[in-house]
């Protein structure tokens, strides 16, 4: 069976975008491969975070992978600072970098723009991402488009390493979804939805209360047409929110435009907004029911425990062709 590994940072209630980018396939993908889903915490930390808060959101996203549907039984779900491998390789794939190719990251030069005291770690991000990846053998990384860089990267470093020292590292193939690999911000659609993004409106987050989401939607910015079509370029708006409805209702973009003429926006931000809720209410319920229950620490020590015996195994093998330590 192949392997997946996919991770997602605990730097803030989860959004829209990363349920329909990221989760949302996790989900599928579990019924027929191996799955690693992470909680990256210590890649959360590479830009200041209030402690308390950190483990408050770490504790809930692990909740909200468990709600969206990650079944323990067919997926190991694990935090990545209770694996210390991960920090080990990542120091490895570091020595593989150059500070040229890490630099020229457009995750890092957005995070970094106009920024004072801007951490290391920001810059050394991509290795420790790849270090999480290699790890597992993974086959396969499902992303939203925002990551396909870092990926690329991913499979460089593992084949420089592959060159250099000895063929320790599967190179992963990076999957994309085919809609919703890319939500933008409902106030300003040709950006995408971030979970940092100031303005309120422009998110929604999936712990938001159907109420919030109607309002969120139903205030979205659109355009004077009056036309519910796909067009990325010359219609951002009324194109997310197509993507959106696209991919909560697993309906083609092509039968959505038939189904909308002559249909104003009234009625399309609507449907919309009730097709998020009905895709985030039940999750919603479930992760009410989650978050606070003794079975969630079990889970995550059982995928802490499933995930370090394969993660050590690789960094032996990693640390061996180096030469590092001694022959064992
Ligand atoms: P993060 O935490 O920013 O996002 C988690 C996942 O959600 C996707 N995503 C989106 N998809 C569609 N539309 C959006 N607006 C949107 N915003 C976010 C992201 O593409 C991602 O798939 N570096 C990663 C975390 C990471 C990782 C890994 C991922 C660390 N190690 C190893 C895969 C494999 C990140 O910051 O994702």
């Amino acid at each position: 069976m192949k392997t997946i590994f996919s991770g997602i940072q605990p730097s803030g209630t989860l959004t829209l975008g990363n349920y329909l980018g990221a989760m949302k396939q996790f989900v599928e993908l579990q019924e027929d491969y191996d799955c690693y889903f992470c909680i990256v915490d210590q890649h959360a930390i590479t830009v200041p975070q209030d402690r308390l808060k950190l483990r408050e959101n770490i504790r809930s996203l692990a909740a909200l992978y468990l709600a969206s549907g990650i079944d323990q039984n067919k997926a190991t779900l694990f935090i990545q600072s209770e694996v210390p491998a991960h920090t080990q390789l990542g120091w490895i794939m570091q020595t593989q970098s150059y500070i040229g190719e890490l630099e020229r990251m457009t995750q890092f030069k957005d995070k970094s723009a106009g920024k004072e005291g801007v951490s290391s770690a920001l810059l050394t991000y991509p290795p420790l991402m790849a270090a999480d990846i290699l790890l597992y053998n993974t086959n396969l990384v499902p992303v939203g488009n925002d990551q396909k860089q870092h990926l690329e990267l991913t499979r460089d470093l593992a084949e420089r390493f592959n060159r250099k020292f000895n063929d320790v590292f599967t190179v992963p193939e990076v999957k994309i979804s085919e809609v919703g690999a890319r939500i933008m911000s409902l106030q300003e659609p040709t950006k995408k939805m971030s979970k940092s993004d100031e303005n309120q409106k422009a998110t929604v987050y999936m712990l938001d209360d159907p109420k919030k989401i109607i309002k969120k939607i139903k205030s979205a910015v659109t355009d004077s047409d009056g036309i519910v079509r796909y067009d990325p370029i010359e219609k951002p708006g009324v194109s997310n929110l197509l993507t959106i409805l696209s991919s909560a209702t697993n309906t083609p973009i092509k039968t959505l435009e038939a189904d909308y003429v002559g249909v104003g926006y009234g009625q399309f931000k609507q449907d919309v907004a009730d097709a998020v809720v009905n895709v985030l209410e039940p999750i919603q319920q479930r992760y009410q029911e989650i978050i606070d229950s003794e079975e969630l620490d079990v889970i995550l020590d059982k995928g802490r425990d499933a995930a370090s015996i394969v993660a050590n195994k690789t960094l032996a093998k990693a640390k061996k062709a180096m030469g590092l330590g001694r022959v064992v």
